[in-house]
């Protein structure tokens, strides 16, 4: 299992359209679109810096899991996403080195990439994301 590079930063925040003025419009990065992720009640921007990208997260509902952070923590980094190559060996590494995962089987994320979060207790405070591309058809 190779893990090959920070695919994106996510920052949770109220209003995608207010803060795209600085995401965008100041720092310059190159918006590719948004995406509402049904499953998650987000609704998701791409803003893409080199290689990387950094996701703007808002939620559309009073129950999202975005919702509830903003709540208690305001808005700023939510999560840090790292792609592999192969998930399921991510997953298996993580719970055999006593890591607790959140999602113990991938699940589908913006872009349809399969994903699954690692808690933020084992990984010294920050929401892990791990992600791999879907497969080509
Ligand atoms: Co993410």
């Amino acid at each position: 299992m190779t893990v090959e590079k920070i695919d994106h930063i996510g920052i949770a925040v109220d209003s995608i359209e207010k803060w795209l003025v600085y995401y965008r419009d100041t720092l310059g990065l190159q918006y590719t679109g948004s995406e509402v992720v049904e499953e998650q009640k987000v609704k998701v921007a791409f803003l893409g810096i080199g290689e990387s990208r950094i996701e703007l997260l808002e939620p559309t509902a009073d129950d999202s899991p975005i919702a509830r952070f903003l709540e208690k923590r305001g808005s700023g980094i939510h999560h840090i996403a790292v792609r592999v190559d192969d998930i399921e060996a991510a997953i298996k590494a993580h719970k055999e080195s006593g890591s607790r995962m959140i999602d113990e089987t991938p699940r589908t994320g913006a872009h349809n990439m399969r994903i699954a979060f690692v808690h933020p207790k084992t990984t010294g405070g920050v929401l892990m994301e791990l992600c791999q591309s879907p497969p080509e058809h």
